[in-house]
């Protein structure tokens, strides 16, 4: 079975009505036409996520961050014990606007990771060079950042992390890295992965994938999947790239 991510991340788009109308769509969807070979989750910011909204059942629903703290004076922000509490399953960390807007650091990332992880979440967890560049000196950048935020996290907690490799120059400016390229790297960071950690871990590819776009990367052997913002605003263009994404699957799956 081939069995690869659609994740959409919202960012700050969206008031309650508008998620729960684009949700009531994509379920009543979802419900005719059950996903095979696909796992699709939606990343939300806090007031979504807390709202108490009733979610549809056949998709998952993630938090778009979380302070590592577990309670006091932080103004605005989500804890991940908060999320926990509120037994939400996904949270996405390290995205690079996160890094460009909310002080975002390795360290603080990783501190996210283990938290997440010590409070059972399954992560995606971003990673991606800030400057387009040769492909060995991406593959030691991403490697010796991927390495920082994995700091004391135990390999057999692996398994709870989805990789998303994100190319910061790519990501909301309609650059993107060709499939062939993302591929390639990928490919090597799961060498990397494999080598620290024994396990071949998930690893998805974001950074302005489009509805043109999609195929390409879900067709590449080593692209688990990707993760989309922009794109997946709009409901009728996200069940497009569901449609492109099973089909493609579909296509791909005893080759
Ligand atoms: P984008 O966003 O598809 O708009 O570039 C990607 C992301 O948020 O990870």
């Amino acid at each position: 079975m081939n069995n690869k991510y659609l994740i959409a991340n919202f960012k700050t788009n969206k008031n309650l009505k508008d998620v729960q109308s684009y949700f009531e769509t994509l379920s009543s969807y979802l419900v005719a036409n059950p996903a095979k070979d696909l796992n699709i989750t939606v990343m939300l910011n806090h007031l979504h996520i807390l709202s108490g909204m009733k979610w549809a059942e056949n998709f998952s629903v993630g938090s778009q961050s979380g302070i590592a703290e577990d309670s006091g004076s932080y103004t605005s922000a989500v804890s991940i014990k908060q999320l926990v509490d509120e037994k939400v399953e996904w949270i996405l960390l390290g995205h690079s606007e996160e890094f460009a807007f909310f002080h975002e650091t390795i360290e603080s990332v990783n501190k996210k990771l283990l938290k997440a992880i010590a409070g059972n979440m399954k992560v995606v967890l971003c990673f991606g060079e800030t400057v387009k560049d040769e492909f060995e000196k991406t593959v030691k950048t991403l490697e010796s950042q991927l390495a920082d935020m994995l700091i004391n996290v135990d390999w057999k907690n692996i398994g709870q992390i989805i990789f998303a490799y994100e190319p910061r120059w790519a990501i909301g400016f309609g650059h993107s890295l060709g499939q062939d390229k993302a591929n390639e790297i990928i490919g090597a960071i799961k060498k990397f992965l494999v080598r620290q950690y024994r396990e071949e871990p998930k690893v998805l590819y974001g950074g302005s994938v489009k509805l043109d776009t999609i195929e390409g990367y879900m067709k590449e052997e080593n692209i688990d999947g990707v993760l989309v913002g922009k794109e997946a605003l709009d409901v009728d263009n996200f069940i497009k790239m569901i449609k492109v994404s099973e089909a493609t699957l579909e296509e791909t799956k005893d080759k």
